[in-house]
C-alpha cells in the first residue's frame, strides 16, 4: 500500500492511526483533500465506521481507513458509547462531559467501562474489512492526566493503575482499543 486516506478529522485518532500504519505508506488527511466528515447516522460502532469509510472513499481511489470509537460505561447503560463525541458537544467540551460522567458515577458502585473501536478499511470497490477492538477498564474518581485526548483522563485500563491521560502516548497507543482492532486488521491484510 503506497498511500492511505485516514478518514477522520479527530487529531488524536489521526495521530494514533498514522503511527500504526506502516512507515512506508503515505498518510493522507481528509483536511488536505478539503473533505468534511459525514453525519454519523448509524446505530452501532460498526455501522458508523463503515459509513465514514464509504463516504471518504467516494472522493478517492486510494485505500481508506475510518474508525468509530467511544467509551461504554456499564452502569450508564453503555453510554456515551457511539455518542462519545456528541456528549462533548452537548455538554460544551470533553472536560465538561467528563465532569458530568463523574457526577453520575458518584452514585454507582460498578465503575467498569470499555473503550471500543471499529475500524473499516476499504481497499477498493470489491474489498472492505471491518474489525472491532476493545480494552476493558474502569472510570477514575477524578480527571487525571493531560496526555492523550477525549475521555483518556477518566479511563484506567484494567492492567494499569493510571489513566490513559497519565500514560506516555507511545504506551497508550500500544494497548488501546484502536491498537487491538488494528492487530486484527493486520492478521487479514498487510497495512
Ligand atoms: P467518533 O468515533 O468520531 O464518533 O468519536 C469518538 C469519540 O470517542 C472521540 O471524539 C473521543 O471522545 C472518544 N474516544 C475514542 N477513542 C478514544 C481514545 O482513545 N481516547 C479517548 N477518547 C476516545
Amino acid at each position: 500500500m503506497k498511500k492511505i486516506l485516514i478518514g477522520t478529522h479527530n487529531v488524536g485518532k489521526f495521530r494514533e492511526l498514522s503511527i500504526l500504519v506502516s512507515k512506508k505508506t503515505k498518510k493522507i488527511s481528509p483536511k488536505i483533500l478539503k473533505i468534511k466528515s459525514p453525519e454519523e447516522t448509524g446505530k452501532t460502532f460498526n455501522a458508523n465506521a463503515m459509513l465514514k469509510a464509504k463516504y471518504f472513499a467516494k472522493f478517492t481511489d486510494i485505500p481508506v481507513i475510518s474508525d468509530d470509537s467511544g467509551l461504554c460505561i456499564k452502569s450508564l447503560n453503555n453510554r456515551p458509547g457511539i455518542y462519545s463525541a456528541r456528549w462533548a458537544k452537548k455538554y460544551g467540551s470533553f472536560n465538561k462531559a467528563m465532569k458530568f460522567i463523574l457526577k453520575k458515577m458518584s452514585k454507582k458502585n460498578d465503575r467498569s467501562a470499555t473503550f471500543v473501536c471499529c475500524l473499516a478499511l476499504i481497499l477498493d470497490r470489491k474489498k472492505t474489512i471491518c474489525v472491532t477492538g476493545k480494552v476493558k477498564g474502569s472510570i477514575s474518581y477524578s480527571i487525571k492526566g493531560k496526555k492523550g485526548f477525549g475521555y483518556d483522563p477518566i479511563f484506567i485500563p484494567n492492567t494499569k493503575l493510571i489513566t490513559f491521560g497519565q500514560m506516555q502516548k507511545n504506551k497508550k497507543i500500544k494497548m488501546d482499543h484502536r491498537y487491538m482492532a488494528f492487530k486484527k486488521l493486520k492478521k487479514k491484510i498487510k497495512i
